[in-house]
């Protein structure tokens, strides 16, 4: 069976940076609650004009660029996102934009969630001989669908997007992963549809669909996270004989710093160790993971063959865990 390996990694946010200060002006809130509460001080937001394809490519790019790979090498692109700027999914347009035209594209919705599904799932078409190479696209612009009149969530979230490349190798880089779903949470966290009845003149009844924004509860995700996540990651060291400790960095969604020191705590590892820039931009959703990971990779923090895991947690509820080996880059 082929081994699968990250060799490339990218990620970006968009230009406009709105700090809480920012925020102030628009909600009732300051510097010193959102701070305090979250760890975050600011985030990168989507200005009207701009796509979150566009991102998605930029990042992509990158990834395929320190990969040394073109995009007529992707067999496999799977973007994942919960903002699609077409509801039929926006993979084959991002395989457009970057040429490549040899890939099969789909989305993938698991939320936060999102980046850590995607590379489980990619990396089986690979282990199974049926693609070599694998495109992984995160992408989420949530500002789009924020309620800026909610300060309960409206200070929370950022946009982003970060993407790897997959690849068969001999040496092992995702050693395993675990994921999870309990739909019993699914009212937790929503970007809902409602359905108004649409006045036809007819003998049948329709209705049309219209996404609200997003309605969180967030002491039952707060909740949720920091006993699921640190659950997870025990099981899934547990399952590959490795002790916390011997993990060099924890790439986890970047929720809340509360929720990463509680992680850290409860594995009773330095919170060094668990990767953090929550405080520059927030909860990015599926592109939290990656926009990390690419921050250590670029800073030379992560060495080829030390160990590293990811998570991801959020709307669904889903939740998954990744240990990995690091490769070339
Ligand atoms: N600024 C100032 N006050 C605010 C505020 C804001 N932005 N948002 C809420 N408040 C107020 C509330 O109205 C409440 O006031 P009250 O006591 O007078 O009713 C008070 O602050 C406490 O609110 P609460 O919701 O209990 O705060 P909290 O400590 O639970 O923190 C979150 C809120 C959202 C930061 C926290 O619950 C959280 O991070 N949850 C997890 C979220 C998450 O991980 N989501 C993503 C998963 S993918």
């Amino acid at each position: 069976m082929p081994a699968v390996q990250i060799t490339g990694i990218g990620a970006i946010a968009p230009s406009q940076v709105v700090t809480n200060d920012d925020l102030a002006s628009v909600v009732a809130t300051s510097d010193e609650w959102i701070a305090s509460r979250t760890g975050i001080r600011q985030r990168h937001i989507l200005r009207p004009d701009e796509s979150l394809l566009d991102l998605a490519v930029q990042a992509a790019q990158e990834a395929l660029v320190r990969a040394g790979r073109s995009a007529l090498d992707i067999d496999l692109l799977i973007l994942a996102t919960s903002t699609p700027e077409d509801l039929f999914g926006s993979a084959t347009r991002l395989q457009k934009e970057l040429g490549a035209v040899r890939a099969v594209g789909m989305d993938l919705t698991a939320a936060c969630s999102g980046f850590v599904f995607a590379v489980a799932t990619g990396s089986q078409f690979i282990r199974t001989g049926t693609f070599k190479t694998v495109l992984i696209v995160a992408a989420d612009g949530l500002s789009r669908w924020t309620n800026w009149e909610d300060r309960t969530t409206c200070i929370l979230f950022g946009d982003g997007a970060g993407a790897v490349v997959l690849e068969a190798g001999e040496t092992e880089g995702i050693l395993g992963f675990e994921l999870r779903s309990d739909g019993s949470g699914v009212h937790q966290l929503t970007i809902e549809s409602q359905r108004q009845a649409v006045d036809l003149p007819s003998s049948f009844a329709v209705a049309r669909s219209q996404y609200q924004h997003i309605y969180m509860n967030g002491r039952e995700v707060y909740r949720f996270a920091v006993e699921a996540v640190p659950d997870l990651i025990e099981k899934t060291l547990a399952i590959h004989n490795v002790v916390p400790s011997a993990v060099k960095g924890y790439f986890l969604h970047q929720a809340n710093q509360r929720i990463l020191d509680a992680v850290a705590n409860r594995l009773r590892i330095p919170k060094e160790s668990i990767a953090s820039n929550i405080a520059r931009y927030g909860n990015t959703s599926s592109a939290s993971v990656p926009l990390i990971l690419e921050e250590w990779v670029k800073a030379d923090r992560l060495q080829p063959g030390e160990l590293f895991v990811m998570a991801g947690f959020g709307a669904g509820l889903s939740w998954g865990v990744i240990l990995a080996r690091w490769g070339r880059i």
